[in-house]
């Protein structure tokens, strides 16, 4: 089976924070996998900015090694690589001062082509850039801004945030990245609920007792400890990407793919989240901090040792049992949780369906478990069903649960394109069905904020994990207080 590939009009990409890490861990990757696959038309430009002072052949030297480092052989030529780096240009700008924008408005001429600006820089730039933008009249019919998390860290600075760049660029063309609505994997939800009819007549309280949505790393936080140490698990992960897939799970059926009909029915799910106040947030949410201990088999330190600090309140996990207040979903629990320096890499949506109402089988036939879909995000994207079979052969009706699964590497044979190929090709198609419209960020905010203040005016401090486990104790208590408990054996 082969992809399809649909090439785009010409276009000018600046890419503001040219040179920093985003561009050359995935913007410059993607986008040369979308050139290699004959997406991306002759004529088309990518022009690198930053403050650093650097010719057009040294940008084009580092485009060369972001290539080289972060394309597998097998998806790059010499010839393509060559003629993809003939696109790039770069223009030294000072995002905070007058240098290099009538150099960057030069080199774009007055083309009407589509003409994305994005900013690759810590949002701190987002503003002074836009004003720049604005002031040396870049902005034409044709133009998008693209910005990534973090939009804020509150609601109250999310609107600051989508205020300043509001002033300069139109809702319309503004694309806010969430990268994991670009994961294939999550895309396929969408396939998943929608283009089967299998699946929407059960898709509520009536047949589904409860979600778990899990999105678990290895990983500690490195050397982001400083942007980290500000966030927390909370506004780094669920405020985004965990609140994202849980509407894309709870959502009702958009009436099209268009953008405002999938945003609309995203926007009133997180509308529909049952507030967690400072009464509710000791007994629904669980945060945790890890302490030295394993990852992969080597020995890790603990988060405060890698901050190199005395001491941090920062939770690097937390747990939420999170309810949407509507006819479809009320006494549904959706239990949330991420964190780093957990037992295993993985990102998975469980649907737990009720258990059947009454068994025809004698005992001793073993124990009936209820059917679960596990959609598994990442990594070996897959979907499982889970159902209860005759095990075959002699011995009476013995039951066994057994997973109906469909592993993507299995199934298709093409390489699977990272989150960023899909989303910066969907910037100059103008759809923005993948990314977060402005009214959707605030109001998940809106659903963040009091949890966050119910902690900071808790005086408890999260729970210590040790690295390599699944996180605090607490978070088993939270599902089990419930009856119920967290599906790691499909892991
Ligand atoms: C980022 C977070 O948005 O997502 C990181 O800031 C996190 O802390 C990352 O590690 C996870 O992304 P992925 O695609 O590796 O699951």
């Amino acid at each position: 089976m082969t992809s399809r590939v649909i090439p785009v009009d010409p276009f000018d990409y600046v890419v503001f924070g040219g040179t920093g890490d985003l561009a050359r861990r995935k913007l410059l990757p993607s986008l040369y996998h979308r050139f290699h696959d004959g997406q991306i038309p002759d004529g088309s430009r990518i022009i690198g900015a930053s403050r650093r002072d650097l010719s057009e052949s040294k940008y084009r030297d580092f485009a060369r090694e972001s290539i080289e480092k972060f394309v597998a052989k097998e998806d790059r030529t010499a010839a393509k690589t060559k003629k993809f780096l003939s696109m790039l240009s770069y223009v030294a700008v000072d995002a905070t001062g007058a240098s290099g924008w009538k150099e960057l408005a030069r080199h774009l001429g007055d083309s009407e082509r589509i003409r994305a600006f994005y900013l690759a820089v810590g949002p701190d730039l987002f503003d002074d850039i836009c004003q720049q933008i604005g002031k040396h009249k870049l902005v034409t019919p044709n133009s998008r801004l693209v910005i990534e998390k973090p939009i804020g860290k509150s609601l109250e600075s999310a609107r600051a945030v989508n205020n300043a760049v509001g002033a300069v660029f139109s809702e319309d063309q503004i694309f806010r990245i969430d990268h994991y609505l670009g994961k294939e994997s999550v895309q396929n939800l969408m396939a998943l609920r929608f283009a089967n009819a299998l699946y929407e007549p059960l898709w509520n309280s009536a047949h589904i007792d409860h979600v778990q949505i899990t999105v678990a790393e290895t990983l500690g936080v490195g050397t982001r400890g400083n942007y980290y140490d500000t966030a927390g698990a909370l506004r780094d992960m669920v405020q985004n990407h965990i609140l994202q897939l849980l509407c894309l799970v709870a959502m009702e059926p958009p009436e099209s793919m268009d953008a405002n009909s999938v945003r609309d029915e995203k926007l009133k799910v997180l509308k529909a989240l049952t507030p967690i106040d400072a009464e509710h947030a000791a007994k629904v949410t669980v945060r945790g901090q890890y302490k030295a201990g394993a990852a992969n088999g080597d020995a890790v330190k603990s988060y405060i040792d890698e901050l190199d600090a005395d001491e941090s309140r920062t939770e690097t996990f937390v747990a939420i049992k999170a309810e949407i207040a509507n006819w479809r979903w009320a006494g549904v629990p959706f239990y949330l949780r991420t964190g780093k320096r957990l037992a295993d890499r993985v990102s998975e949506i469980v649907i737990v369906f009720r258990p059947i109402p009454h068994s025809i089988f004698p005992s001793g036939s073993g124990q009936i478990h209820t059917n679960r879909l596990v959609i598994r995000l990442q990594p070996d994207e897959a979907v499982k069903q889970w159902i209860m079979i005759k095990d075959p052969g002699p011995g009476g009706m013995r039951l066994k649960h057994i997973p109906l699964d469909m592993a993507w590497a299995e199934t298709f044979d093409h390489r699977h394109p990272d989150a960023y190929e899909r989303l910066l090709l969907d910037v100059i198609r103008g759809n923005q069905t993948l990314f977060m419209r402005r009214d959707e960020v605030e109001a998940a905010w809106a659903w963040i904020d009091p949890i966050i203040e119910a902690w900071s005016h808790s005086g408890t401090t999260p729970n210590a994990y040790t690295s390599g486990t699944w996180g605090p104790s607490a978070s088993i208590a939270l599902v089990e207080r419930d009856g119920r408990t967290w599906y790691e054996e499909t892991v």
